[in-house]
């Protein structure tokens, strides 16, 4: 474990606060950033129960967990097949799948809920798991750009509440952002620090605020670039090829968009401009809206600002 992520689980563990260590896990929605955070708990040794509405969701996040624990055990343990199948093969023992809420919460120390961005849905789920989950459990929330305290407001524990914001692809991105509303006692936050460390994650604090840090910078660079696009300033390609070599990115942010899905980008922004009409950077973008309109999502639909082999 990097030096950093030692003293920062030192930290957080020397408090008295976090005596309590979290050692099961269970993560409701199995789409791409569920499964990679079920994926991670289970590979840093935490027992976790993935849960989904039905056996389809969940064999395709089983399938798409393995695959992702393969390329991590290739990287981890290059010329040593044995452990590299082992890494695998322990990892998927730590991970039970399960249909039913109720049941995959019963040991849970922490629940991470990462289902659709829909503010009603995510409410009906946490007062449901508030009456049945044990009293010590944690609840985080995964959402890219809802209030977590908005989110909180239907339970009884919003001092067992926070926000833990992960990036795709979960297993390669290094960072967890841990977001504390005014309620979150020490003791939870203390705790899901700990636990961010324990992920292997460098965790960032951050407030209850629009998008938190990387969202916020990342989704407007992202419209910007459509907006520029929009005008005709430059092509797609020029334009990430010039954030790549200019600015040292990894993916253009057109790649990127495609990548995140412009369906999210755009659910994000509207989001935002619902609820602050007056900043410019959050206004509807007419060439997103057509796209998605259009059906032209990025890479999960075969199509968006590049063309993809399904
Ligand atoms: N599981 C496991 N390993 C994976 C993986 C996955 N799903 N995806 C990639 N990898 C590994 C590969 O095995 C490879 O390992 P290697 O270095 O040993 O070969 C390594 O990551 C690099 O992958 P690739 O060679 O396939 O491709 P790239 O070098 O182009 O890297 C990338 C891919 C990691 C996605 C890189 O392009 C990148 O960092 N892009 C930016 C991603 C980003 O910004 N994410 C944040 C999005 S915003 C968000 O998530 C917030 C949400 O709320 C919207």
């Amino acid at each position: 474990m990097a030096t950093s992520r030692i003293l920062v689980l030192k930290k957080h563990m020397s408090s008295k606060a976090a005596s309590t260590m979290i050692k099961n896990v269970t993560v409701i929605g199995g789409g791409l950033m569920g499964s990679g955070i079920a994926q991670v708990a289970a590979q840093t040794g935490h027992q976790v129960v993935l849960c989904e509405v039905s056996d389809q969701a969940l064999q395709k996040s089983r399938s798409s967990i393995q695959t992702s624990l393969q390329r991590v055990a290739k990287k981890q343990f290059k010329d040593k097949p044995a452990e590299a199948e082992k890494f695998v093969n322990d990892s998927l023992a730590r991970l039970n799948t399960s249909l039913n809420v109720e049941e995959s919460v019963k040991s849970a120390d922490l629940i991470i809920e990462a289902i659709v961005e829909n503010l009603e849905a995510k409410h009906k789920l946490f007062s449901n798991l508030d009456a049945v989950a044990p009293s010590h459990t944690i609840f985080a929330s995964n959402t890219s750009s809802l209030s977590i305290e908005e989110i909180a407001s239907v339970t009884k524990r919003q001092d067992r509440f926070g926000g833990l914001h992960f990036f795709n692809p979960v297993p390669v991105m290094k960072l967890l952002e841990v977001v504390r509303i005014p309620q979150t006692s020490d003791d939870t936050y203390h705790r899901m620090m700990a636990w961010g460390a324990a992920m292997g994650k460098t965790t960032i604090t951050c407030k209850d605020t629009p998008g938190f840090v990387v969202n916020r910078l990342l989704v407007p660079n992202l419209a910007e670039a459509v907006r520029m696009l929009e005008r005709g300033d430059a092509t797609a390609r020029d334009i990430d090829t010039a954030m790549k070599l200019g600015a040292s990115h990894p993916m253009g942010p057109f790649e990127l968009a495609d990548y995140v899905g412009n369906d999210t980008t755009k659910f994000i922004l509207d989001g935002w401009h619902k609820r602050f009409p007056d900043v410019e950077l959050f206004k509807p973008i007419p060439l997103l809206t057509k796209m998605v309109e259009e059906g032209k999502l990025g890479i999960k639909s075969g199509e968006g600002f590049y063309k993809y082999n399904k």
